[in-house]
């Protein structure tokens, strides 16, 4: 039933998790809208026929409906309505909440490619190798324009947009390849900023991210070329790199003592954290990227708003590696994350 209505609808190739529910709740529109619509075409046909004017001198009658009717012609749709809605709104936040054990990969667009790169390491261009059957967090920037990255056969697209994250998350669950493509009108090549899934048996992603991470330590001295955009090395420690270049050290610190100028990195990542204007937020990915490119959007309270925009002074992937470094700068040693003290 599943696979008729799908090959009907024209539908991809159902590959993730999410890919069955959003289904479902297009097949029930699908299918109340069509057979209602159908319903209400026959019957206006059979009206046509059956109140025809028979004769010049003929007047239409006065019909009111009862009330009953009228609760119903106005109930029916709206419990279909309201039922769409709540099935909606349960797959939504479904997609948007991760899971805290899913993997992490930064994805960045950029006209008219898309990079991966791995918080350990391995980074590409265009090919983005996952494990199936464990979920996936694609932690998505873009590096010029907006882009959207849409994956048909897992059901799942998010915006990319320059100076921020935005995160969308799925749990593949069939080894194949799968297209990615772009949403988001961004310029003459955008009808080929495609890209493409591959997904691994566990075991065999396993073997090929340690691959990976072998070749990295053969070429760890070649330099990230900005051009290029391959991230070399952990992510934590290139960002560490970053954060003395930037001078960001300066304000912030990193061995856990509270300084006057900037709230410290230690334990920050996750960190619920109290703002000027009394609201309180989680200190994610997406609020960690905004301090850098709008820091003046939220002060945390307690300090001046004295921190410079790093918008167009550090690139997408430096960014990128920078939430990579706070995220490892944990007071719990065992919590450690990827070198973030190396
Ligand atoms: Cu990128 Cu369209």
């Amino acid at each position: 039933m599943n696979e008729l209505l799908r090959r009907m609808l024209f539908l991809p190739e159902q590959a993730s998790t999410f890919a069955q529910d959003v289904d479902h709740l297009h097949y029930f529109v699908i299918i109340v809208t069509m057979v209602s619509s159908a319903a209400v075409g026959l019957v206006a046909l059979g009206f046509f026929w059956k109140y025809r004017r028979r004769s010049e001198d003929q007047t239409t009658p006065f019909v009111a409906p009862t009330a009953i009717f009228e609760v119903l012609a106005v109930s029916v749709p709206l419990a279909f309505f309201l039922a769409w809605f709540a099935i909606g709104f349960r797959d939504f936040v479904k997609l948007s909440s991760p899971p805290p054990d899913a993997m992490d990969v930064y994805v960045m667009g950029k006209q008219w490619m898309w990079k991966f790169a791995y918080p350990d390491g391995p980074s590409s261009v265009g090919v983005l190798h996952v494990p199936a059957n464990r979920p996936v967090r694609l932690l998505i920037t873009s590096r010029d324009v907006i882009h959207s990255v849409f994956i048909p056969a897992f059901r799942v697209k998010m915006d990319a947009q320059p100076g921020r994250y935005t995160e969308t998350w799925f749990t593949a669950t069939k080894p194949g390849r799968y297209q990615i493509l772009c949403t988001e009108y961004c310029g003459a090549q955008h009808s080929k900023m495609w890209g493409e899934v591959v997904v691994m048996a566990p075991e065999a992603f396993d073997e090929w991210i340690k691959e990976q991470q072998r070749g990295l330590v053969a070429r760890a001295d070649v330099l990230a070329d900005e051009s290029q955009v391959s991230i070399q090395g952990s992510l934590a420690q290139w960002g560490k790199q970053v954060a003395v270049a930037q001078g960001c050290l300066r304000c912030h610190n990193v061995s856990g003592t509270e300084s006057a100028t900037g709230p410290s990195w230690v334990d920050l990542y996750q960190q619920p954290t109290r703002l000027a204007d009394g609201r309180e937020i989680i200190a994610d990915e997406a609020y960690l990227t905004e301090s850098m490119m709008e820091p003046n959007v939220k002060i945390v309270a307690g300090y001046q708003p004295l921190m410079p925009n790093y918008q167009g002074k550090i690139s997408g992937p430096e960014a990128a590696a920078l939430v990579e470094y706070i995220k490892s700068l944990r007071s719990d040693r065992t919590q450690q994350a990827t070198g973030g003290e190396e």
